[in-house]
């Protein structure tokens, strides 16, 4: 029996997954699904905080936002965004997925800066960016360190081929981290090879929703064991099972290739 991932329940219920044709396809239901969130957050909270995933996959869903919140009216001045991951990089690299943001849509929306809360990449040390990020956290939601984490709205989650989410890599110590909300990590196999701060299990578990978007044949194989609930020190993206929360997968065809009976959706 695996060790328990820190906040995490292991309850067997199969995580919602739904199969689209294309990334495309993928990307028009994601940023309406992700709209319905803003939506009842706003009616429910009159704000909703949303954690952004980096990579390139998300980059389609978030393009499409600006249009998407236009058309219902959305106020986007009560909506907050924060990262799950960052390189450390300065916010202007293009590995940067703050500029991955900005340019996909942030900057679009006009977003007031006050918003939107990036990881800071640029303090003397990998250990003070997550501490000053952890701090961050802790004001916005008026959550004390060291208590029960902040529970976003909506948590967006890449997976990346090793079975890598976040920045949370195969056999990282940032697996076991139960109390910090964000901790600093060295690279993991895949590119770019260099540190990431990342937020950990505790957090993610802790959010209403968490949203994995899958692309590519090549995420067959890890989205296959993310799904089987294999140990996730092997496969982290195992280790995300919102204890109170709702965790869906918007996968292509191409990345649910190995998923059994995997529902076809047309959005
Ligand atoms: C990161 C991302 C990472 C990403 C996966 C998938 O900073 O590297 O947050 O977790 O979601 O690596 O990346 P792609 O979407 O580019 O395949």
């Amino acid at each position: 029996m695996h060790k328990r991932p820190p906040a995490a329940i292991l309850s067997h219920m199969n995580p919602h997954v739904q199969v689209f044709d294309d990334a495309d396809t993928l990307a028009d239901h994601a940023v309406r699904r992700i709209v319905e969130v803003m939506q009842a957050s706003l009616a429910a909270r009159g704000r909703c905080t949303l954690c952004l995933a980096g990579g390139t996959t998300p980059a389609k869903t978030y393009a499409r936002l600006p249009s998407a919140g236009e058309a219902v009216g959305l106020d986007w001045s009560a909506v907050y965004f924060f990262f799950g991951d960052e390189r450390l990089v300065p916010p202007t690299d293009p590995w940067s997925n703050y500029e991955l943001a900005q340019q996909s849509f942030l900057a679009r929306l006009a977003a007031m800066p006050m918003n939107v809360f990036p990881m800071p990449t640029g303090l003397d040390s990998p250990q003070r960016c997550a501490e000053a990020y952890e701090e961050t956290l802790s004001r916005f939601f008026a959550a004390p360190r060291g208590g029960p984490p902040p529970r976003f709205d909506l948590v967006l989650l890449g997976l990346g081929d090793d079975g890598h989410t976040a920045s949370l890599f195969p056999g990282a110590a940032a697996l076991d981290e139960s109390q910090h909300w964000v901790v600093a990590t060295p690279p993991g196999r895949l590119p770019p090879q260099v540190d990431r701060l990342t937020l950990t299990f505790p957090v993610l578990n802790a959010a209403r929703q968490v949203m994995f978007l899958v692309a590519g044949a090549n995420k067959a194989p890890a989205l296959r064991d993310a799904l089987r609930g294999d140990d996730f020190h092997r496969v982290p993206a195992a280790g995300v099972r919102p204890a109170e929360g709702q965790l869906v997968w918007l996968a292509d065809r191409a990345a649910a290739g190995l998923v059994e009976h995997a529902p076809s959706e047309h959005s």
